[in-house]
């Protein structure tokens, strides 16, 4: 399949008819955790993890970990195959569908899917105590509460998040409702969902990760090893590598290398993912155009935004409007990463920044060329949404500090680290309680700092406030939202988030979304429960 073949199976598919017919009874309801899992489910499929050989570059094909599903009930369109792709299916939900995934870990180590945005009961978190053994399955029961919106899917074992998606887990979910549907934005073939991510490949086009992955073919750059410590191989500059991030020097839209797409002469509605592990894109339109930014992790704005760059960090979703009725006929334009200084991002260490291609130089994403037809103008509605309740500012919500920083070569949240079932006094939440967290990323004593994605599970929450990083050059391309579930704290910035936690009880995450800080134990847990007195 050539490189144009594979990327018009980038386009997003009709979405699903509404489901007016069922009565799901109120989210909350559904609450009581895997009890909901009695009722008969609106949506059924099967969604396997296993290894898979895909060709990304000439050559060699590429050993790669890769999702599949299979649609067991529920509407045709909700699994959308990305053939080529080493991503998993688009699923397409619609708000209010009660789901059941039957999770096929055919890999040869442990894992578990974690969806990422949703507001979900615990045991449909993919919390990394619950993932299961290589061959087992486990059931994911949940309705989809969430706003519209663009979310996905990921592995998320104990230290091997970073490792299993680098391989290729993750994939796309579109959520849609009646409010996104009522607007008339660019749907069917002028629906694009593009995955932003970096991969590194050795000269037999097998992909290089830091962090182990022999298991499955990988080649294993040396480095940190799973328990954490330093491997044999690759020595202290992939250890450094790894503490950073890792970075790839290829770059992949929706699982395809640099590809390239004729649009025709109208408005196109694309939905970003920045998949990477680590990698933070300052987006831009090679022709100058500005962004039109409609939405962003949770949903859509109130109102439409115009913006010269876009700084999308590990984990983040924008929702835009690229408009090539705009354009002249035969144009053609590119999707890149413009330059920024790696101080940026910063790193630690005292070699600086090590990788191939490092944070900040820039990069083409992807290229368009406007079709010769003729042009049809797109007119966005004044306003894309009502502002849900929680979006509103609380007075009383209280404060909790929450230090980002490097401490004896380990990332530290809130001064701590990751343990499987430690939770600390300041971590527990009333359920559906609003709380503002004050992210400080804080140099340590020799000056290093990085800028940390700080993700949040089962919530979207509001940013209220940013000090401390203006000059930041990714600071002009950061378009903070109110309904966001990840958001990027740059190198000594203060980010303050008010948080209306899930109406679910139990033990979800917040963690960074650097995988590798992630799964070094830049994480914690939070628990959902009712205050003890
Ligand atoms: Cu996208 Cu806890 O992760
Ligand atoms: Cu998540
Ligand atoms: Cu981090």
């Amino acid at each position: 399949m050539d490189r144009r073949d594979a990327l018009r199976l980038l386009t997003v598919p009709a979405v699903a008819p509404a489901l007016g017919a069922f009565d799901f009874g109120s989210p909350r309801e559904a609450s009581a955790g895997a009890q909901a899992s009695r009722a008969v489910p609106d949506v059924e499929l099967t969604m396997r993890a296993a290894p898979a050989e895909v060709t990304l570059l000439p050559g060699a094909p590429t050993r790669v970990w890769r999702y599949t599903a299979t649609l067991v009930r529920g509407p045709a369109s909700t699994v959308q195959t990305l053939p080529g792709s080493y991503l998993g299916p688009v699923l397409h939900f619609r708000r209010g569908q009660k789901v059941r995934v039957r999770f096929e870990n055919r890999l040869s180590e442990p894992s578990i899917v974690h969806w990422h945005g949703l507001d979900v009961p615990e045991a449909a978190d993919g919390h990394p105590r619950l993932a299961v053994d290589a061959g087992r399955d486990y059931v994911y029961d949940f309705e989809v509460v969430n706003r519209a919106g663009t979310y996905w899917y990921h592995p998320h074992p104990h230290m091997r998040t970073g490792a299993q998606a680098y391989q290729g887990l993750a994939g796309v979910i579109v959520v849609s409702d009646p409010e996104d549907d009522a607007l008339g934005l660019p749907s069917g073939d002028d629906a694009l969902v593009l995955v932003l991510q970096d991969r590194r490949f050795d000269p037999g086009n097998q992909l290089v990760y830091a962090n182990g992955g022999a298991t499955s073919g990988m080649t294993r750059g040396g480095g940190m090893g799973r328990g954490g410590g330093m491997g044999m191989g690759g020595g202290m500059g992939q250890m450094m590598e790894t503490m950073n991030g890792w970075l790839g020097d290829r770059l992949f839209v929706s699982g395809v290398n640099r590809p390239e797409r004729t649009l025709e002469r109208r408005a196109y509605r694309v939905r970003l993912l920045n998949g990477s592990n680590a990698r933070i894109y300052k987006l831009a339109w090679s022709d100058g155009a500005p962004f039109t930014i409609l939405g962003g992790d949770g949903g859509l704005l109130e109102r439409a935004r115009t913006r010269p760059f876009l700084t999308l960090a590990p984990g983040q979703r924008a929702d835009i409007l690229l408009d090539a009725g705009a354009k002249s006929a035969g144009s053609t334009f590119t999707l890149r990463s413009v330059a920024f200084p790696a101080d940026a991002v910063g790193h630690v260490g005292m070699m600086g920044e090590l990788s191939p291609l490092p944070q900040g130089a820039p990069l083409d994403l992807m290229s368009f060329t406007v079709g010769s037809g003729p042009a049809r103008r797109h007119t966005l509605p004044d306003r894309l949404c009502t502002p849900p309740a929680s979006w509103a500012a609380s007075a009383r919500a209280p404060i909790r500090r929450v230090p980002l920083t490097f401490m004896r070569m380990e990332w530290l949240i809130g001064g701590r680290t990751f343990d499987m079932a430690d939770v600390a006094a300041d971590e527990t939440v009333a359920p559906g309680s609003t709380h503002i967290w004050e992210f400080r990323n804080e140099p340590n004593p020799m000056g290093m700092a990085m800028a940390h994605p700080i993700h949040v599970h089962g919530t979207q929450f509001r940013v209220l406030s940013r000090a401390g990083a203006a000059a930041n050059a990714l600071a002009e391309g950061i378009s903070d939202t109110s309904a966001t579930d990840t958001v990027l704290v740059l190198p000594g910035e203060t980010v303050r988030v008010q948080i209306t936690f899930s109406a679910y009880p139990g033990l979800y995450l917040y963690h960074c979304h650097i995988l590798e800080h992630e799964d070094m134990g830049m994480m914690r847990n939070f628990r959902i429960s009712a205050p003890t007195r």
